[in-house]
């Protein structure tokens, strides 16, 4: 019986302990992790990775075209996770602005949605969305949308009615 060959490990360039970059705060600046402490009126300009995904047949319309609903999703979804970052309360999508496609998203490219907080207001916190695609093949990616959306810090009162409360306390 022959015995068998275990494969060996594969090592990447980096695998290695000794050529990893540092980890402590240069590093999480470089990938862009760091988390603000912003103050209200104040306009904060870090761009996070907040969401990278393919998109699927679930994605497309009748027609074969991605549904332009699915990057809305998606964007609400980035915004919000944005948002999370900077207030300890609930936050709901209270406008959205003007959103044109300009340039078609395919079934197959992958999104990369970048998040900027850009206003602290009272009660809102106001979140510069970018969506880029990346064509499968092709190594540029490609911006395809970009839109700014304004959560407002919510509570729910006795009754279950949201109010809005102010969004850094
Ligand atoms: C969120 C909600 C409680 C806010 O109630 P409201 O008192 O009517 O809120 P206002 O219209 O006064 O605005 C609240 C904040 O949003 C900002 N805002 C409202 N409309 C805006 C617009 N068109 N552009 C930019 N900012 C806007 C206001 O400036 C204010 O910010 P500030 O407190 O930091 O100054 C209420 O509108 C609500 O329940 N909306 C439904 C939210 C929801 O369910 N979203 C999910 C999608 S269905």
């Amino acid at each position: 019986m022959s015995e068998k060959v275990r494969p060996k490990a594969l090592v990447l360039p980096g695998d290695n302990p000794t050529d990893r970059p540092p980890v402590g705060p240069p590093m999480i600046e470089r990938l862009g992790l760091g988390v603000c402490s912003p103050g209200r009126g104040q306009t904060m300009s870090d761009r996070n990775l907040s969401i990278r995904r393919m998109l699927l047949p679930r994605d497309t319309n009748p027609h074969g075209y991605i549904f332009g609903g699915a990057i809305l999703a998606e964007i609400d979804l980035a915004g919000a996770i944005e948002a999370a970052r900077h207030t300890k309360h609930a936050v709901v999508t209270k406008f959205m602005n003007g959103i044109s496609f300009d340039l078609p998203v395919k079934m197959g490219d992958t999104v990369t949605l970048y998040t900027t907080l850009t206003h602290v207001g009272e009660t809102s916190l106001t979140i510069k969305v970018e969506v880029e695609a990346s064509r499968n093949g092709e190594v540029a990616p490609v911006a395809v949308v970009a839109t700014e959306v304004v959560y407002v810090a919510v509570e729910r009162d006795a009754e279950g009615n949201l109010h809005r409360v102010p969004v850094l306390d």
